[in-house]
């Protein structure tokens, strides 16, 4: 099947500009009905601005759907990918499985999968470990960071943050990073509609830059997008857009409504 078109963008962003990333994640919510009205009001929704990109993160059962019925102006996410290729590897979903299919990105590292819900989480090792092995397979990454409550108020936010990084730095390559999106999320803001203040986040936003000009270099670093996540919404989007290091969002609870395009139409 074909996908719809999306509406047609407008002149494209500027050279030199980070091109916004609105990422949905949907985690584990909704049904093949719940998926395909969502789907029906987002392919109706007005065009997508040409400074943004427009991602959703659908859980695995329903990306095929995704695939072939969602506008063809907005790439499909997986929200996780196993750390081996095809094989004996009862309940895995590998990268090159995703890149099969169409898939052009993966979500990797989020809390709740570090957190593990109770079972082993994954540790930053892992993560940086899928991240490279799913670049190498064709995707983009969201490689999702961010700290705790206790973490933002003992003032170890950023060393918590480099912990995250440090391992993905040792494994990629300088080219890999233009595979990858920074998705800052503090877990204390995550389904909570505690928001970060845009003034906070941008500090946030701007340390975790410059930690990646000093361990990377400063041409990644100019390059590289970092998105904001944690309760974003479509009343608190524009403020957090307009900071000057925060180029996107990942967006979990409004991005299963149409709060998302509200979320989009946020760019400046
Ligand atoms: P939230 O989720 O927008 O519902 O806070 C964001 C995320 O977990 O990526």
């Amino acid at each position: 099947m074909t996908r719809p078109a999306g509406s047609s963008k407008g002149s494209p962003a500027p050279e030199g500009e980070r091109t916004y990333l609105l990422g949905g994640n949907w985690k584990a919510n909704g049904t093949l009905a719940s998926v395909r009205a969502l789907i029906a009001e987002f392919n109706a929704a007005g065009p997508i601005p040409a400074n943004a990109e427009v991602v959703i993160g659908a859980p695995f059962i329903h990306i095929p759907e995704c695939l072939s019925t969602l506008r063809s102006d907005i790439e499909i996410a997986a929200q996780n990918c196993s750390l081996t290729g095809m094989g004996a590897y009862t309940g895995e979903t590998c990268a090159s499985q995703l890149r099969d299919m169409g898939v052009t990105w993966v979500i990797l590292g989020h809390s709740e999968r570090r957190e593990g819900f109770g079972m082993a989480g994954e540790d930053s090792e892992l993560v940086a470990k899928k991240t490279k092995l799913a670049i190498d397979e064709g995707l983009k990454v969201m490689f999702c960071i961010g700290e705790k409550k206790e973490e933002r108020e003992n003032g170890t936010t950023m060393d918590v943050c480099a912990s995250q990084m440090k391992p993905l730095a040792d494994i990629l390559s300088k080219e890999d990073w233009a595979k990858v999106s920074i998705a800052y999320e503090p877990v204390w803001a995550i389904g909570t509609g505690l928001t970060a203040t845009p003034e906070m986040a941008q500090d946030t936003h701007s340390s975790i830059r410059q930690w990646v000009s000093d361990n990377v270099g400063a041409d990644v670093a100019a390059a590289v997008r970092i998105q904001y996540g944690g309760s974003m919404n479509g009343a608190n989007a524009a403020g957090l857009l307009a900071m000057a290091d925060i180029d996107g969002g990942l967006i979990g609870g409004s991005s299963l409504k149409m709060d998302f395009f509200t979320c989009i139409n946020s760019v400046p």
